[in-house]
């Protein structure tokens, strides 16, 4: 059912996004049939509880994530997004000008991977739509975990597999057939979003993903499947002993 896609490297898949930066919304939003507004705030409601929380936001791309944290959580003190693509992260903070939370957010051109702030500092780390995209899983959580303080959280918001084999049949033709289509329409960029729907299928989901996590060294990993396992929230905290 698959067609042939030329894979960009996987070190360089941040540099696509900049290609696809100008129409990621529109397409992000109609790919989704807007559920993604659903799924983001979902993700606000699993921040943890306390006040004058300090989060990072990995892989941040145009700031929509941050943007319904910070709408959704008044608990939010600061919060600085990363990314490594300037385009998306420039439509971010044109966004942000909007919000009357705009100066507790920054934007930053930064790695997920080699994160540039010291151990132990957030209270909350999230990423949307990123951990599929870096080039090292492993690193990416092992640097998540050491810039959480202890007893701080991560919340993994990703495309998943749904487990129903009739779902997951509809699911993959709409992966397959429709979604590039959609995407390549939008932003001419066909190739871009046949590479990302076929990451979703090969991408570790549900219990491999926890296992994961888990390795990395997170307590307590929780997965929340929605949409019909479509996508999922993956839910771990830092243990207070280390
Ligand atoms: C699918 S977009 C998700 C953007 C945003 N989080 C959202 O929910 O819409 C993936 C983002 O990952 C970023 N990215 C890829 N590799 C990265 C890395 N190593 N460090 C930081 N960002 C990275 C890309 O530049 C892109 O903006």
């Amino acid at each position: 059912m698959s067609d042939s896609v030329v894979e960009p490297s996987r070190n360089e898949i941040w540099k696509m996004f900049d290609t696809i930066s100008s129409t990621y919304d529109k397409t992000n939003r109609l790919m989704t049939m807007g559920l993604d507004r659903y799924w983001r705030n979902k993700m606000a409601s699993l921040v943890p509880q306390g006040d004058k929380i300090e989060l990072l936001d990995c892989a941040t791309g145009t700031a929509d994530q941050i943007i319904s944290l910070m709408q959704k959580k008044d608990s939010i003190e600061k919060a600085i997004g990363i990314d490594l693509s300037e385009e998306m992260v420039e439509i971010g903070r044109n966004k942000l000008k909007k919000h009357s939370f705009n100066e507790k957010v920054e934007l930053q051109i930064a790695s997920a991977l080699d994160i540039p702030f010291e151990e132990n500092r957030f209270d909350c780390v999230t990423m949307s739509f990123g951990i599929r995209n870096v080039s090292s899983v492993e690193l990416c959580l092992q640097e998540i975990l050491r810039v959480l303080k202890p007893g701080g959280r991560v919340l993994i918001l990703e495309t998943s597999i749904p487990k129903m084999r009739l779902i997951k049949f509809f699911h993959l033709l709409y992966l397959r057939k429709i979604l590039p289509r959609i995407g390549g329409w939008i932003s001419k960029q066909k190739n871009a979003y046949q590479y990302l729907n076929q990451t979703t299928e090969t991408f570790p989901s549900g219990k491999v993903f926890c296992d994961l996590m888990e390795k990395a060294g997170f307590d307590k990993v929780i997965c929340h499947p929605l949409t019909c396992g479509a996508v999922s929230i993956y839910q771990a905290d830092k243990s207070c002993k280390k």
